[in-house]
């Protein structure tokens, strides 16, 4: 059995003041509801770099696990403005998002470097939450499949097995990002249960323990659904991470 993972992605958002408000607001309910079997899932809040410091203090000793958004591809060195993962892991990261689509559209960022990224954050014990997913204009071409498997497919080349048991896998459609518009449950179950085939393809067992979380206007009114299919092991959530009410209601529907 999968533990469902509950990730909010801040994306740009957030405040020193604001920040502390909202993870407050989730401790206090997630440290009463853990101790009902019913809330399992492992929750996480990916943040800001520069908030990594603040909310690791406030989040230390919780059950709440932090992470960044992004992490360079290389190790160190003359990369202005890059942030490695020995950085992250120095502020408690235990996970990190690489290759989000808006990362991919507007950072030009390719399979390859999203696979190097994944590569990095696996050395320092990081575990990459390796984003995936189609466009409109592709879906409509009948491509999803075949994107799908040329992303991850990218990432599955550069890990060897025990590397590619240490990651997690996000399907986030596009065209379902912050529009409302939610793959239906059958949808986004068809495109995990084909990913996960691919991951079985390489080794059957890593497949069956790996998590494809789904990333797309995720709700607390569609959570239930999505996340009741086989092979949904959790969310990646962009703006209901930001409320807390919501983020909270998300997480008792894993
Ligand atoms: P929304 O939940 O705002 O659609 O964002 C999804 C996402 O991109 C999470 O990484």
């Amino acid at each position: 059995m999968r533990r469902k993972l509950i990730a909010g992605n801040w994306k740009m958002n957030g405040g020193l003041a604001a920040n502390e408000s909202l993870l407050k607001a989730l401790m206090a309910s997630v440290e009463v509801d853990v101790s009902e079997p019913v809330v399992s899932s492992e929750v996480l809040v990916c943040v800001p770099a520069l908030f990594l410091a603040q909310c690791a203090e406030l989040l230390a000793g919780s059950k709440i696990a932090v992470g960044a958004q992004d992490v360079s591809a290389h190790k160190s060195g003359a990369y202005t403005g890059e942030i490695s993962s020995a950085m992250l892991a120095d502020y408690a990261c235990k996970y990190v998002i690489v290759g989000h689509s808006e990362r991919r559209a507007y950072h030009h960022e390719t399979d390859e470097v999203v696979a190097q990224k994944a590569l990095q954050a696996l050395r320092l014990g990081i575990c990459p939450i390796v984003c995936v997913g189609e466009t409109l204009e592709q879906r409509e071409a009948g491509k999803t499949f075949e994107v799908v498997a040329m992303q991850l497919q990218a990432v599955m080349d550069v890990l060897d097995e025990g590397a590619l048991a240490r990651i997690v896998v996000a399907y986030e459609p596009v065209w379902a990002i912050g529009t409302g518009k939610t793959a239906t449950p059958v949808m986004a179950q068809e495109v995990h249960a084909h990913l996960r085939s691919l991951l079985a393809q390489r080794d059957e067992t890593v497949a069956s323990k790996l998590r494809i979380l789904y990333g797309g206007s995720m709700k607390p009114d569609n959570a239930v659904e999505l996340m009741a299919m086989p092979d949904i092991d959790g969310g990646l959530i962009g703006g209901a991470s930001l409320n807390a009410a919501d983020f909270l209601a998300i997480i008792r529907a894993a």
